[in-house]
């Protein structure tokens, strides 16, 4: 049994995701880990809120609440919607969890052992209205590249140049607005990451398999530009972990805090710590996932992310572990995605713009979503939600052809044979065909899958599908009855067992219409067809089953138009 340590890029706590962050993410994450699950692997999945820095700081003022409070609202709303779209994390953290204080600390801590850390004065932006520094997102102004002007401390949202404070043209306090500001010097810890860049290019190099998106982001924040400079990893915030030099305090530094890049990624560690003693576990429970001395040598370790984290994920956070010193688990796998674009345009977190995972729900069951973001998911470039290509997609694969093919068998079944699989009839020639077709398409179903291959599994699984329905189609059963109902029989027998097939095959991306036909199925056998022909004859003669609710319904076009006009503007 091989052992799957997945993590999904943790979400930040202000505000709700969009469908594009989901796809980019959570999602697939999810798809893999259930369909590790299903193989009889043992799966760690973890997923966290991301809950330090500006942002959060921000939004909580103009929530009006202390940003404890807030955090601790938004990571329930967030795990609540997380389990309505069904993401199988085994724990749902926290990057504020004393986990995470822990372990941050002691990083930075055997990081400065290691002398990877320096002290650096620098100067900062000062508002003296708010009697405080403002780093990142906390300044605002017009952008040195673009002229966009409401270019952020920490980056411009328009040409999405990476900014430093102080090069902001008319800078503002986006506490206050107030522009009374001034450069006052104060010190920071800086990661001295530049020394690493041979060790992480050789790291980089070593990992042939590893899809081009991943290694070309890489390789250029490696290699040319500025990307691997020495890093600030302190700020002047309150909201934060402490900074901290293991357990002891850190001089010159009282009253700082890391910065959130530094502890987020952190987290996926603490994360398993949270797990473990969420089920009332040991340390060596979660240190056997990641600590390569005591267990997670034989554990493979998969990432999931957007693009824009690549650079974090393939250069900050394996300096961090490489200069430790200590040995933990590197990843070995970084499967990353481009954008979703929104009906002619961005989806856009701070403007509104899109469908947010809450709205989504509210409109529709997870199954319709998870199908068409994941068929549809921006693998190798950008890809674009419209309705009407959402429509088609739900109306077509989901209901003419998956839901179909259950209503039809088990109706037919239901009319002419009662509520048991029949018995009479043997198979023949086309039924042989279909299974040997079938048999091909599994393997090549799985092969999609344990690439991470997201657009090929759903079609390869989509061709399972249409493969069952064609078969259908051609033998006609409700023609044969007419004439050879011990045939007929068997072509429904045979039809049964698919339906059961299908349920398994298609759990990891339409869990509850799966749920509901193994259900209806009335079999708990929800066991990797290894064996093709054999998962054909598992619902025996005489098992009874029972016709399914319509799992699917088809969206209407007066549906689309109004949700299209619906969600046209911007989310305030
Ligand atoms: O882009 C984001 O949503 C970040 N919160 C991702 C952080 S991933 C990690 F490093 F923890
Ligand atoms: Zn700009």
């Amino acid at each position: 049994m091989a052992r799957h340590l997945i993590t999904s890029a943790i979400p930040y706590i202000n505000g709700i995701k969009h469908l594009g962050n989901l796809v980019g993410s959570q999602l697939p994450a999810d798809l893999y880990a259930r369909y590790q699950r299903a193989r009889g692997n043992e799966v760690l999945f973890l997923c966290a809120t991301d809950e330090h820095g500006t942002p959060a700081e921000l939004a909580a003022k103009k929530a009006g609440k202390p940003v404890a409070d807030y955090c601790a609202e938004m990571h329930q709303v967030q795990t609540d919607i997380a389990r309505g779209f069904r993401l199988s994390f085994d724990h749902f953290g926290r990057s504020s969890s004393p986990q995470n204080h822990r372990l941050t600390q002691h990083f930075a801590g055997k990081l400065a052992d290691n002398d990877l850390i320096r002290e650096v004065s620098e100067k900062q932006v000062y508002s003296i209205t708010d009697g405080r520094f403002l780093p990142d997102r906390y300044i605002e102004g017009t952008c040195p590249n673009c002229g966009y002007d409401k270019a952020r401390g920490d980056q411009c949202e328009n040409c999405t140049k990476q900014l430093d404070p102080t090069d902001l043209i008319e800078p503002r306090s986006a506490i206050s607005g107030s522009t009374d500001l001034e450069v006052r010097e104060t010190k920071h810890l800086y990661l001295m990451q530049s020394g690493m860049r041979d060790q992480l290019n050789a790291w980089i190099d070593s990992k042939e398999d590893w899809p081009l998106l991943t290694t070309s982001i890489a390789r250029k924040w490696l290699n040319d530009g500025d990307g691997l400079q020495d890093r600030g990893i302190t700020r002047d915030l309150d909201w934060g972990i402490p900074v901290k030099r293991g357990d002891q305090p850190w001089p010159g530094m009282e009253g700082k805090v890391f910065y959130v890049w530094f502890d987020a990624p952190i987290e996926y560690i603490a994360c398993a710590g949270e797990w473990a003693e969420a089920h009332g576990l040991d340390d060596a429970a979660w240190q056997r996932w990641w600590r390569t001395d005591k267990g997670a040598d034989n554990v493979r370790y998969t990432q999931f992310m957007g693009k824009d984290n690549v650079p974090f994920h393939t250069l900050s956070f394996p300096a961090t572990i490489l200069g430790s010193g200590e040995p933990w688990k590197l990843v070995d796998y970084i499967k990353s995605f481009n954008y979703l674009n929104y009906d002619g345009g961005q989806f856009s977190t701070s403007q509104g713009r899109g469908v947010f995972m809450d709205q989504a729900l509210d409109i529709l069951p997870p199954d319709y979503w998870r199908w068409w973001l994941l068929s549809h998911a921006p693998e190798s470039s950008d890809s674009e939600f419209t309705w009407e290509n959402f429509q088609t997609s739900v109306n077509k694969d989901l209901a003419d052809v998956l839901g179909n093919f259950v209503s039809r068998v088990t109706k037919f079944c239901r009319s002419k044979f009662g509520e048991a699989v029949p018995d009479a009839g043997e198979f023949g020639p086309e039924e042989q065909a279909l299974i040997d077709s079938i048999t091909t398409r599994v393997r090549a179903y799985e092969a999609h899958m344990e690439a991470m291959d997201v657009r090929k599994s759903a079609a390869e699984l989509r061709g399972i599908w249409v493969a069952g329905n064609e078969y259908l189609q051609s033998v006609a059963p409700w023609t044969t009855f007419k004439t050879d109902p011990d045939k007929a029989a068997a072509q429904i027998r045979l039809a049964l067992n698919l339906v059961r097939l299908y349920a398994v095959l298609s759990a990891p991306f339409v869990p509850d219409a799966a749920a509901d036909m193994l259900a209806a199925m009335q079999t708990d056998d929800d066991s990797w067809p290894d064996d093709v022909p054999a998962a054909l004859e598992v619902l025996k003669p005489g098992h009874a089953f029972a016709v399914p609710e319509v799992a699917f319904a088809k969206i209407s076009d007066e549906q689309r138009e109004d949700w299209q006009a619906r969600f046209s503007g911007v989310r305030t």
